[in-house]
């Protein structure tokens, strides 16, 4: 096996083992995919000052999010069906995430549920809720992600309705999957990835089926999805979904600044700013081109975290200087698990850890404390 350096080693090696609809579902945006790859690409417009003859010892990459202790300002993003890319996948996720010192989040669309999670970790996980017509089932989710202890929510705010992968539809990714005889094939020359799913019970989406009225299977699911989504959502559900959960808060899918300004007046602890990693609104701005703007408004009023196209402790380090408090990582930790399961989690948060750390070095810094817009060319 080839040495594994960087996040795009993960990806190559993600996509040679996990079959091809899967691993499509991940590494694809809506449309053209123009916002997706901005997220990757604006970062690389950003550029560091070097610096020289500066103590550079006993550098600490430990930050709060939330007021929660990190071991790096990096978590895991919701990201549904993480458990396709390698069975029981949120598990091995969130197992990593803990060992690591990061926060995992699970999505609602997770395919295994929140009690699983809890049952196989030992610290608080964050649960990240969408916000269905059947307002019943959000309250069992929140009633439930309280239950397991979860220390925050997070509630998205971009996926009022679904946009388009066309990659999805091409592959013939539904619930359940179709079996044409070019998918069959495609798994079969995969047997690590199908012993692995045959191997594990949890192949649906567990946090939904059995939980939601008239969601008993996975034909019954796909059709309950495409209509829950709630074009009606509103800032006084946010408030609802507050007092109802009462704990901590983070408000998902900011890029506009106006938006930014009622978050923070909803009394939530932070706003992550993001488009989804690219996978809703095609022609968006990247998330770390909407950051400075959104940080200029509300950045001392709520925190701000951001998410979108980070593959590097480079681009997390770019994010602090730019203001978030906090960042996620979607395809990075999906594309190790789908290389090495747990392990391959692990191996992306620490390649992501060795880069920030000697980034902040060469930069003349030694503390996430010490990060700030000096260390970048504007
Ligand atoms: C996502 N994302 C997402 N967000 C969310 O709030 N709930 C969800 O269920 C999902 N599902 C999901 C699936 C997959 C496969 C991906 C790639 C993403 C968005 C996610 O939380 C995050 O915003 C992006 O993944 C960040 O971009 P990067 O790090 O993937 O570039």
């Amino acid at each position: 096996m080839a040495e594994i350096l960087e996040i795009n080693d993960l990806k190559n090696l993600a996509r040679r083992r996990v079959p091809t609809m899967f691993f499509d579902y991940a590494d694809s945006g809506a449309w053209t995919e123009s916002t997706y790859r901005a997220n990757e690409q604006d970062f690389s417009k950003i550029k560091f000052r070097q610096r020289v003859l500066v103590d550079m010892t006993n550098r600490s990459l430990e930050s709060t999010m939330i007021g929660q202790k990190v071991s790096m300002p990096v978590a895991l993003a919701p990201t549904g069906s993480a458990g396709m890319q390698h069975a029981d996948g949120e598990i091995l996720a969130a197992q990593a995430a803990e060992e690591f010192g990061v926060p995992f989040t699970l999505s609602t669309m997770s395919i295994c549920s929140i009690e699983d999670v809890a049952e196989n970790t030992k610290k608080p996980f964050w649960f990240q809720l969408y916000v269905m017509r059947d307002k019943d089932f959000v309250i069992n989710l929140i009633d439930r992600a309280k239950a397991a202890k979860c220390s925050a929510l997070v509630l998205t705010l971009d996926l009022q309705i679904l946009a388009q992968r066309h990659k999805d539809i091409r592959n013939g990714l539904s619930a359940p999957p179709k079996m044409t005889p070019k998918n069959i094939i495609d798994m079969a020359i995969r047997p690590r990835w199908c012993l692995g799913m045959l191997g594990t019970q949890r192949r649906t989406f567990r946090n939904i089926v059995g939980h939601a009225k008239s969601v008993g299977d996975l034909a019954s699911l796909a059709s309950w999805t495409s209509e829950q989504f709630d074009p009606q959502l509103s800032w006084k559900d946010v408030e609802w979904i507050k007092e109802r959960w009462g704990g901590k808060l983070i408000l998902k899918g900011i890029l506009d600044k106006e938006d930014a300004i009622m978050a923070a007046k909803t009394g939530a602890d932070a706003i992550i700013v993001s488009n989804h990693g690219g996978r809703q609104l095609d022609g968006a701005p990247s998330s770390i081109s909407a950051l400075p703007e959104i940080v200029e408004a509300v950045g001392d009023k709520i925190e701000v975290h951001m998410d979108g196209g980070i593959r590097s402790g480079q681009d997390v380090l770019k994010a602090l200087c730019l203001g978030a408090k906090g960042t996620y990582i979607g395809r990075p930790f999906l594309y190790g698990l789908g290389a090495m399961g747990k392990q391959g989690v692990t191996k992306a948060l620490e390649i992501i850890r060795k880069e920030a750390d000697v980034t902040l070095a060469l930069c003349g810094k030694r503390t996430i404390a010490d990060v700030g817009p000096d260390m970048l060319y504007r």
